[in-house]
């Protein structure tokens, strides 16, 4: 019986582990701490910085199967997957590790040994590949191991020297190749028919021997080093006879539960292969923390899901399907990642919102594009009708592109680039909103920033304004514009806003009851109490007790920041804040309302750090350090070379020029106060704290006080008591619906006896005494129907308003309408009304003449009748 995945898994590690590697986890595919790389891509990087010497471990040998994602970055094969028998987005490398320990001999000696040996595949199908300049593998292949010099390739740079990314470790490879058989097209590794499927690399041994530096030369490593790689999925395809990786056991089942999800018999289309292999990626992914958005490692997700969800609808599903194989993947994987069933309803959930979202605008959307495509002259789509998709109905660029291959089309990838920038800069238009009272002014003062560790200072007088000039003086009574040489006061910016107080003078002062930016001057506006010159020594204070308040909450929104990424995932970013004395305010992406357990639980992990009160530590530093060292920056900001870091212990780290506490027990107590949506994907939360939290929360208790003391009861039996009430209420309004029809059936069964004869029809016109107006019209009806033929008219009268409604039978209506009648009489009582033939309402404003109305009503009618 052959092996299935999981025991070929089960016995690479164990085959390595007996040699004295360490069995290592499989990490996540989000690098920890490297900008350099989008995702985890092979079975090394995991150990980069082990290679690089800058991280020691206790082993020197390793062994592990990676989870790895090659969708995007250096190494992406999202376009190739459907359309060849081995390439995937989610893929496990299985592979062992060599930290300065053996070299290339024994890396060469084990490999031989596991593939011949362990698992028994025959020497004569093995073929192997060594780098150009590399004889001592080549020689350690044809001397020690035996393998006849025919089947041993010497190939370039492009294919057998191996490097992580741009940077990172490199080295020169050798790889082993399996020879499907003669039925296969194809020709061995270095010949012209190598791209055919005969032949296929299965196992990558790298000879780790140099950094590769940004500008491109290769610094040797500290020791030489062995880095392995062998696909699980294409060894599984060998050991279980079959030559295309979908036809493995792991495809197989999930191909079937896609098609059982789908609704399709045939198990043979490219689309589900598509879609069994798209389910690895986008579970895993969600594994890893990431969420579907439109960035970064979330944008990805988002493209992988949608271009599984438009498979789907190819085959001709007719509901959400994708989400639904997660179950089979945790039966096929659940063993070897605990973590798939751990967070298996987060997975399902977030696929199932996604699919669910996408499918409202895919039919329109592919609408769109085929009617497009009919009117194509030429191969190309056009790139504002790729951007049309994107923009409009959420197509990825590469999903259009993948649609369109089918019909042997392709997209001008460049023109929707230049759409999209377009539309990048008109976004940027429209956020500037408002006027910019400064964009008059200028000046080319620079001051100097003193409220970072200060909220007063002495300084100079550098520049003067007033209504919008520059001036040497101000008046006492003036309005204007202050610049000092240097200044504790804080210029709005960065969602800080500006800071007040005053400019102690000579003689005076001058209040500031702003402070902005002009240029890179700091401009105080206000009034001046008192004259001021230029070069006039001031005293600055700072309104140090609205500036605390600032402080507290500018890093609130750093902690705030920090626990919504840990709470809700990284695809969480900032999408802007103000940060003001009385509260601050946080928006950020995140696709559904946070809940009231998670903002909880968010006000007690904030609050257990102010308890902890970790001293913020600040640090100038240059941007690209920064970022490395994992400082968070706002996405898309334009940042100087220096950069300021503010930290907080291990909690927060992030790029930040406003002013903040001195130790995070400062802020005293955080307190979220309203969370919203602003836009979609786009969520607001606002919060209070120090005075301003305990002012809430006794506010809060206040109203609970209130609350209960009308009750006549204790805090915890409130929600008992509105309950009661509630229920109460309920059954109030059914008893008097109950009595009110009552009343009016009451009322009805008088009426019929008011029957007159009008001209041989039989007619009802009559006043009743308070009635809901309401009502009425069932009456009308109720008559309606005794009569069987005939003519009502019906009127009530409440305080100064009086309802009409009139009804007329079917048969005639041709004689009467109930819209002429009703009117006849409205138009007595200061009213007008309308409505069908045989029904209508009116209103009126003056029951006093009600009679009248009614008389009018009925002399009319005699009239009509008549003829
Ligand atoms: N890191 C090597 C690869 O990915 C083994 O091929």
């Amino acid at each position: 019986m052959s092996m299935n995945s999981a025991q070929i898994r089960e016995k690479f590690l164990q085959f390595f582990a007996e040699r004295g590697h360490e069995r290592v986890p499989s990490a996540s595919m989000i690098p920890g701490n490297d900008p350099t790389l989008l995702f985890t891509n092979a079975g090394m990087v995991p150990f980069k910085d082990v290679f690089l010497g800058t991280d020691k471990r206790r082993y020197t040998r390793a062994t592990s199967a990676q989870r790895c994602l090659r969708a995007g970055g250096k190494h992406n094969d999202l376009e190739n997957v459907g359309y060849t028998a081995r390439h995937h987005t989610f893929f496990e490398m299985l592979g062992n590790f060599s930290f300065g320990d053996y070299f290339k001999r024994e890396a060469i000696q084990y490999a031989w040994q596991f593939l011949t040996e362990e698992l028994k595949l025959p020497a004569e199908k093995l073929w192997v590949t060594v780098f150009t300049e590399d004889d001592e593998a080549y020689d350690i292949w044809a001397k020690e191991i035996g393998v006849p010099e025919d089947r041993i390739s010497r190939i370039g740079e492009k294919d057998n020297f191996w490097s992580m990314g741009d940077t990172g470790p490199c080295g020169p490879c050798s790889e082993v190749f399996y020879d499907h058989g003669p039925e296969v097209w194809g020709g061995p590794p270095g010949t012209p028919e190598e791209d055919g499927d005969r032949y296929i690399e299965i196992w990558n041994l790298v000879f780790m021997q140099y950094n590769r530096q940004a500008d491109g030369t290769l610094e040797p490593l500290p020791d030489p080093s062995i880095d392995t790689g062998m696909g699980l999925e294409r060894i599984a395809a060998i050991l279980q006879g079959v030559h295309s990786n979908y036809e493995t056991d792991t495809f197989q089942a999930l191909i079937k539960a896609a098609a059982q999800a789908v609704g399709v018999d045939d198990t043979e289309s490219k689309s589900l292969r598509v879609i069994a292999d798209h389910i690895r990626s986008c579970s895993f992914l969600i594994v890893d923390g990431v969420m579907p958005s439109n960035e970064g490692r979330g944008y990805v997700l988002r493209r992988i899901i949608r271009r599984a969800v438009r498979h789907g609808h190819l085959l001709g599903a007719k509901q959400a399907f994708f989400y639904k194989l997660v179950a089979e993947l945790i039966n096929q994987m659940g063993d070897a990642y605990p973590e798939l069933s751990e967070k298996r309803q987060i997975i399902e959930d977030a696929l199932h919102r996604e699919e669910q979202q996408f499918a409202k605008t895919l039919e329109r959307g592919l609408t769109i594009l085929n009617e497009e495509i009919a009117g194509l002259e030429g191969t190309v789509i056009p790139g504002d009708v790729v951007f049309k998709l994107y923009d409009t109905y959420g197509f990825p660029m590469d999903l259009t592109a993948d649609i369109v291959r089918e019909q042997k089309l392709t997209i001008d990838e460049e023109g929707f680039a230049q759409a999209m920038a377009e539309q990048r800069q008109r976004a940027q238009q429209s956020s500037q909103f408002g006027v910019d009272y400064n964009s008059q002014l200028k000046s080319s003062q620079q001051s100097e920033f003193l409220g970072y560790d200060s909220n007063e200072g002495h300084s100079t007088v550098v520049e003067l304004f007033k209504n919008g000039e520059s001036v040497d003086e101000l008046a006492a009574g003036d309005e204007g514009i202050v610049i000092l040489s240097a200044t504790p006061f804080y210029a709005e910016s960065g969602g800080q806003v500006g800071d007040t107080g005053r400019l102690l003078l000579a003689d005076g002062e001058f209040e500031v009851s702003d402070t902005q930016y002009i240029g890179k001057a700091i401009a105080h506006h206000g009034k001046a109490h008192g004259a001021i010159k230029r070069n006039d020594r001031v005293e600055a204070q700072v309104d140090a007790q609205r500036r605390d308040n600032i402080r507290r909450n500018h890093s609130a929104t750093h902690l705030l920041h920090a626990a919504l990424r840990k709470l809700l995932g990284e695809h969480v970013n900032q999408k802007g804040s103000l940060v003001e004395a009385e509260r601050m305010r946080f928006d950020f992406s995140h696709f559904e309302p946070v809940s009231k357990q998670q903002i909880a639980e968010l006000e007690r992990q904030i609050n257990a750090q102010i308890r902890a009160n970790i001293e913020l530590s600040t640090q100038l530093m240059n941007i690209e350090d920064a970022k490395q060292a994992g400082a968070m920056a706002l996405f898309g900001e334009k940042y100087d070379d220096d950069v300021r870091v503010v930290r907080m212990g291990d909690v927060s780290m992030e790029l930040c020029g406003g002013t903040h506490v001195r130790a995070t027990g400062d802020i005293g107590l955080f307190r979220i106060i309203n969370e919203t949506g602003i836009a979609s994907g786009v969520r607001r939360i606002e919060v209070v704290t120090g005075a301003a939290a305990v002012d809430y929360t006794l506010g809060q208790q206040r109203l609970l006080d209130q609350l209960a003391a009308e009750f006549k009861t204790d805090h915890e039996s409130v929600p008992e008591k509105v309950a009661q009430l509630q229920s109460r209420a309920k059954e109030l309004e059914r008893q008097k619906e109950q009595l009110q029809q009552k009343l009016a059936q009451q009322a009805s069964g008088g009426l019929i006896n008011q029957v007159t004869d009008i001209g041989g029809v039989k007619a009802i016109v009559a006043e009743l005494e308070q009635t809901d107006p309401k009502a009425l019209r069932g009456l009308v009806d109720d008559l309606k129907n005794q009569l069987g033929s005939g003519v009502v008219l019906l009127a009530t009268a409440q305080a100064n308003k009086v309802s009409l409604i009139a009804g007329v039978t079917k048969d005639l209506t041709k004689r009467v309408k109930a819209g002429d009648l009703v009117n006849q009489a409205a138009n007595v009582v200061g009213g007008k009304g309308g409505g069908r033939p045989d029904m209508a309402q009116a209103g009126g404003s003056q029951p006093e003449h009600l009679s009248e109305a009614l008389a009018t009503a009925t002399s009319w009618l005699q009239n009509e009748l008549k003829s």
